[in-house]
């Protein structure tokens, strides 16, 4: 059976690939309706850090001030036939395994569309990764809240980014990954305020400790992991990612998920919290959980996929056949997709209805 979270990756793919399907279509309501995990926090909070730790590669541009100014939709896929590569959906055809070409490439692609200005864009830039090292899972990295403009912006930008960030977490389907620096009070935390505005209960928002190794000799983390800083339904993951210096040392993701594995279980204050600590059990729970959350709304996702099947149906004999328009193609593309996830719906309706056969 094909996985759920790939599954809802193509989809999203597809949905905005159609791009503006017109007045009145189900396409933007089944778009929001797509659950998601989105990263969110104050810049150079971690964000890139985390991102860069889960996937266990170095694929991200990163430097000083706004370097994420286009969300950046990464959908990982776990493969086991040894192989690694990614793929950006504006380049089909091609494929990368070289990640410092990835790094390069996203930079490119968010100034193509930004023009090498400082402005931000709203228009998400897709990669997918495939790997032996990662889980099923999508995330979307979005640029960093900041408090002012730098030379080159507009001073719209620092609203501009809330605006942006919030346009994605205020769905009701957006899990929210709310990273903040241990070194700095949680009261002041970009993520957690902004993340408290659209979820106030803290149903949807994991919270990401970064930076634990860089906390003040004598204090520690123990009361915001353990959740009496800031409650959230789900606990509190605290990660340790690459210093600048290592970076600037090369030090692997390897060796660098290897060391953070033995700084919680060898400093004494993590040492009983070591089994739910890091980038790895990071994402392991980040993936398990999309994947109920999926579960818990096929019956929703199921009915509007069905009315946008008959959409997409009555808008292509509007179009005539033979499709010769690329507009055309892409729906044909979508009702495909759509099919193939009613049919998996109904597998995993099958699997989880009492006397249904087991998934
Ligand atoms: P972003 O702006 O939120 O994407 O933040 P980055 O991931 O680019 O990180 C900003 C800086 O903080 C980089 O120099 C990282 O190496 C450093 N950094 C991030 N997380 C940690 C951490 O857990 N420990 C240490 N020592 N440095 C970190
Ligand atoms: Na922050
Ligand atoms: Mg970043």
């Amino acid at each position: 059976m094909e996985n759920l979270i790939n599954l809802v990756n193509k989809l999203q793919r597809a949905c905005t690939a159609l791009g503006d399907f017109g007045e009145g279509s189900s396409l933007p309501t089944l778009w929001d309706a797509l659950p998601t995990i989105a990263v969110v926090g104050g810049q150079s909070s971690g964000k890139s850090s985390v991102l860069e730790s889960v996937v266990g590669k170095d694929f991200l541009p990163r430097g000083s001030g706004i370097v994420t100014r286009r969300p950046l939709v990464l959908q990982l896929h776990r493969i086991d036939d040894g192989r690694e590569y990614a793929e950006f959906a504006h380049q089909p055809r091609k494929r990368y395994t070289d990640f410092g070409a990835v790094r390069k490439e996203i930079a490119d692609e968010t100034d193509r569309e930004t023009g090498r200005s400082k402005q931000i864009s709203s228009v998400p830039i897709y990669l997918s990764i495939y790997s032996p090292n990662v889980v099923n899972l999508t995330l979307i990295d979005l640029p960093g809240l900041t408090k002012v403009a730098v030379e080159g912006q507009s001073e719209s930008i620092v609203a501009d980014i809330e605006n942006m960030v919030r346009s994605y977490i205020e769905k009701p389907n957006c899990i929210i990954l709310a990273v903040s620096p241990a070194n700095q009070d949680l009261a002041t935390s970009d993520a957690i305020k902004i993340a408290r505005e659209v979820d106030p209960q803290g149903e949807r928002t994991f919270g990401v400790l970064t930076k634990i190794d860089l906390m003040d000799k004598g204090t520690d983390a123990v009361d915001m992991l353990e959740g009496r800083s800031y409650k959230l339904k789900f606990p509190w993951i605290g990660v340790v990612n690459r210093s600048q210096a290592d970076i600037n040392k090369s030090v692997d993701m390897i060796a660098a998920r290897k060391r953070e594995r033995e700084y919680f279980s060898t400093t004494p204050e993590y040492k009983h919290l070591a089994s739910k600590m890091g980038s790895e059990h990071l994402g392991k729970v980040l993936s398990k959980h999309l994947e109920t959350v999926i579960k818990s709304r096929i019956p929703g996702l199921q009915s509007l996929i069905n009315k946008t099947i008959v959409e997409l149906e009555s808008e292509l004999s509007r179009l005539g056949k033979p499709i010769a328009t690329d507009a055309g193609g892409k729906l044909y593309m979508i009702m495909e997709i759509c099919r193939a996830f009613d049919q998996t719906f109904k597998e995993h309706l099958d699997g989880i209805r009492p006397g249904g056969d087991k998934v």
